[in-house]
């Protein structure tokens, strides 16, 4: 089988598995890094996000053969302690209900907070929109975008 170097939340990683296993997997089943969720498995709800080269992308559709040498940064990288202001602004709203989806949020907020650092709340919407809460979370995680980018700002 081949070998794969994956470089993740700034580590080295060395793993083993056919070419076309979904770094999904290779994050969860090779790694134990189980922050990051399946959902769908077919690109369509973003529980499995991650970012790859600082771009928020569904872990379910990319090739562990296809992101070796990439940047890639999980939901266990944004920060040692929970302190990055997205996690901030979203225990300060109390997001999550169930939580399963809250991962891929996260991950997609902080994506995009790197690219509009102060976002209206309709762009807020357009960007967090790929992310499906299945306990309609959404009003607080809009909230909590913009408190967020408060924080970032203040
Ligand atoms: S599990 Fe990847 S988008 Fe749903
Ligand atoms: S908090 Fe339950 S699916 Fe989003």
């Amino acid at each position: 089988m081949p070998v794969y170097n994956l470089k993740i939340n700034g580590k080295p990683h060395t793993v083993e598995a056919d070419q076309d296993t979904p770094l999904l997997w290779v994050l969860r089943d090779h790694l134990d890094m189980v922050g990051t969720k399946f959902g769908c498995g077919i690109g369509q709800c973003g529980a499995c996000t991650v970012h790859v080269d600082g771009s928020a992308t569904r872990s379910c559709l990319l090739q562990v053969g296809n992101v070796e040498d990439m940047e890639i940064t999980t939901i266990e990288g944004i920060s040692e302690d929970a302190s990055h202001p997205v996690q901030l602004a979203w225990k300060e709203i109390d997001v999550p209900q169930c939580g399963y989806c809250q991962a891929g949020q996260i991950m997609s907020a902080t994506a995009f907070l790197e690219q509009n650092a102060n976002p209206s709340r309709s762009e807020i919407r357009d960007a967090m929109s790929g992310n499906i809460c299945r306990c309609a979370s959404y009003n607080r995680i809009e909230k909590a975008v913009e408190l967020a980018a408060s924080k970032k700002l203040s």
